[in-house]
């Protein structure tokens, strides 16, 4: 077993559900501490609108160095209602995440979509479409339109963003895309406009370059357009899909829902600098402080977080708890599940399962549905 000796991990659980999901996570990550010998060092910083409230900034010095500091970043989310409807707020909590993304270089997102079997009946296909389902999306973060030139005219009436690519760029995702392909089913589609747009143009070229080092990988292309379309009507066509930011932003968004379970996905950005791990679902902040919010993004996000410093048996063990608690028909609310837990005895039972896999623990979890808990 791979034992690091002490990993420092920046923890920003920022607004809304952030913190509650977070604190699941950080439990999940003691319990592979106990159970691997590893030994997690947190440093806590704030982000978002609960650091704008605090400092002013929604990415404060502290938080960014606390970051640049890091063997890895675990990241609850962002986002506050009062931003949302004012177009003139000189300060958004989204500001601090875009630049966390380009100060620690998090050129990659990499969102996996995973169907849940007794979760099935949630998702808004027909069960025989969205069964088996296993795409991963890679977007690119630190590009195009998002951080192009952008600007209005002196008389207010014409405002434009501008979309760039370098090779550079594409290729370093690209080849990160294909290496992940590779430890998959092979097949990689590259999801672009190149019927319209230059920058589209160019990564086809990249990546048709680039293939000839992947022989083993099948290389398609798809438009966006149709892309979500099929999507929708054809999900299992899919194992990994390769796009830029923006349509990145919006296809993953999309590919979430697909397994009806929203709150069960996670996301890693990596980095040239230090990787960055979230779940995928935002502040959520009308659940904030109850209770019920699902957290298991959150852990299987922390799943990503130990499999990218390389420790791959406890990331087995996370997203094995995962499995397993979903598998006994426990969930949060929104699951509609047999026994309904909350989000910290979900947290405090996948703890539980990873510190300590034994039978007779995995046995005990019968009785929760009885009505008697030995584990919690
Ligand atoms: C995401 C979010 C961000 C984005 C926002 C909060 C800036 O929607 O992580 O997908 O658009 O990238
Ligand atoms: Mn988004």
């Amino acid at each position: 077993m791979a034992s690091i000796k002490k990993t420092r991990i920046a923890v920003l659980p920022g607004d809304g559900i952030g913190p509650e999901v977070t604190e699941q996570a950080v439990k999940v990550l003691d319990a592979v501490s106990e159970r691997f010998g590893t030994h997690f060092e947190y440093c806590y910083a704030e982000v978002g609108a609960v650091a704008i409230d605090h400092t002013g900034s929604p990415l404060p010095d502290a938080t960014l160095e606390a970051c640049l500091h890091a063997d890895a970043v675990l990241f609850g989310a962002i986002g506050h209602p009062k931003y949302d409807n004012d177009p003139d707020a000189k300060v958004r909590p989204e500001q601090g995440l875009l630049k966390l993304r380009k100060e620690l270089g998090l050129f990659a997102n990499i969102r996996p979509v995973t169907t849940y079997e007794k979760l099935l009946h949630l998702s808004p296909l027909r069960p025989e479409k969205i069964k088996g389902v296993d795409v991963v999306i890679f977007r690119e973060l630190t590009g195009g339109i998002y951080f192009g030139e952008k600007g209005t005219t002196a008389d207010g009436r014409t405002a434009y963003d501008t979309c760039t690519y370098t090779v550079e760029e594409i290729e370093r995702i690209a080849r990160l895309a294909f290496e992940q392909a590779r430890r998959r089913r092979n097949k990689l589609t590259l999801v672009d406009k190149a019927n319209v747009m230059e920058t589209s143009r160019l990564w086809r070229r990249s990546l048709r370059e680039l293939a000839s080092e992947y022989p083993d990988v099948e290389l398609d292309f798809m438009f966006v357009d149709n892309a979500a379309m099929q999507l929708i009507q054809y999900p299992g066509q899919f194992d990994v899909i390769l796009t830029e930011n923006l349509f990145g932003d919006v296809l993953s968004d999309e590919a979430s829902v697909l397994t009806g379970s929203m709150g069960l996905l996670p996301s890693a950005s990596i980095g040239v600098h230090t990787s960055l791990f979230e779940p995928i679902h935002g502040s959520y902040p009308q659940a904030a402080g109850q209770d019920i919010a699902n957290p298991m993004a959150a852990i299987l996000s922390a799943a990503m977080l130990v499999e990218a410093l390389g420790m791959q048996e406890a990331a087995t063990a996370i997203r094995f708890s995962v499995q397993h608690i979903l598998e006994k028909g426990i969930g949060t609310q929104e699951l509609q599940p047999a026994i309904v837990y909350s989000c910290s005895q979900i947290g405090d039972l996948a703890a539980h399962l990873v510190a300590d896999p034994r039978e007779e623990i995995l046995v005990k979890t019968d009785k929760i549905s009885q009505g008697i808990s030995t584990i919690i």
